[in-house]
């Protein structure tokens, strides 16, 4: 989610048996470059190919996350054409690789003001349109999110049939240079409540400088946010300020910290103390 400290390999790194693996799908490489955004994964290269670009996003077999690969292997199908697509995967030397459509594009800025900001909207309505896939396993908004409430039993508010993409890093929006939207990074997909991506996306844009009532505005743009009954989003508010928590427990940095005390400012806002 960008917020962890990882360690990124290169992809000059890798062994010659995979990256010939590699090869035999997509045709010399020309060059590979780092993407710098982004720490969960252990390499992500964009490819250049003859035959156009490659995104590349990689974890070592050993990796304790290294099932990511085959959750955003599994949904992918489900999510075009707002995700890219998978091209391959190459699963050798230590290695798990997927080749993903390149799309060439930007992180979206969440700052106030920002002209990206109906682009955003726009993504996360789109999420909501998708049908959560009945043949992929995907983990539960009340498993996820109950465990940070003092009764878990209470996180029923948080159920529901919706696709939930729920990593609103503004790193994970892509907005294209033909003025679209696309979203990445699905290994966290959820199956819950429509509206709580919108909930996710207020904690990211409280992080980015709106006052907790305006980053509520914004996310109320989203047609499911109007669903969300306001206990639930009290709830959701609290268990998002414990979910930071943790990863700040996991991963203490400047980032984490920033967006456990933006959880925690929309959850005072809503009456809660979390
Ligand atoms: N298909 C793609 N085409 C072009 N760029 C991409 C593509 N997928 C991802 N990226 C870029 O690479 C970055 C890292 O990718 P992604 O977010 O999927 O990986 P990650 O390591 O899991 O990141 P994070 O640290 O956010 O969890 C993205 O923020 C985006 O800028
Ligand atoms: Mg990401």
């Amino acid at each position: 989610m960008g917020t962890r400290q990882g360690l990124r390999h290169e992809w000059a790194d890798l062994p010659d048996d995979l990256v010939s693996a590699v090869v035999a799908h997509t045709g010399p490489i020309e060059r590979a470059d780092a993407v710098p955004a982004g720490y969960s994964s252990q390499l992500a290269s964009t490819l250049d190919t003859a035959n156009g670009p490659v995104f590349v996003k990689g974890m070592r077999l050993d990796h304790p996350n290294s099932g990511t690969q085959d959750v955003e292997a599994a949904i992918a199908p489900h999510l075009t054409p707002l995700a890219p697509k998978v091209l391959w995967r190459v699963v050798a030397e230590g290695w798990d690789l997927l080749g993903f459509e390149h799309i060439a594009g930007r992180g979206a800025s969440y700052a106030p003001g920002s002209p990206d900001l109906p682009l955003v909207v726009d993504g996360i309505t789109a999420v909501g349109r998708i049908a959560c896939p009945e043949s992929v396993r995907i983990k539960k908004a009340r498993t996820r999110w109950g465990r940070f409430l003092d009764y878990p039993a209470d996180a029923a508010a948080f159920a529901g049939d919706a696709l939930v993409h729920s990593d609103m890093n503004p790193g994970n929006l892509l907005l294209t240079v033909t003025g679209g939207v696309r979203m990445v990074d699905w290994p966290l997909v959820t199956r819950g409540a429509a509206w709580i991506d919108a909930a996710c996306w207020v904690v990211w844009l409280v992080y980015s400088g709106h006052p907790p009532h305006a980053a509520e505005q914004w996310a109320s743009r989203v047609p499911s946010w109007a669903d969300a009954d306001p206990d639930a989003l009290d709830l959701f508010a609290v268990a998002q300020t414990r979910y930071w928590q943790a990863i700040v427990d996991a991963h203490t940095n400047r980032v984490t910290m920033a967006l456990r005390t933006a959880a925690s400012r929309w959850a005072l806002h809503r009456g809660m103390w979390p």
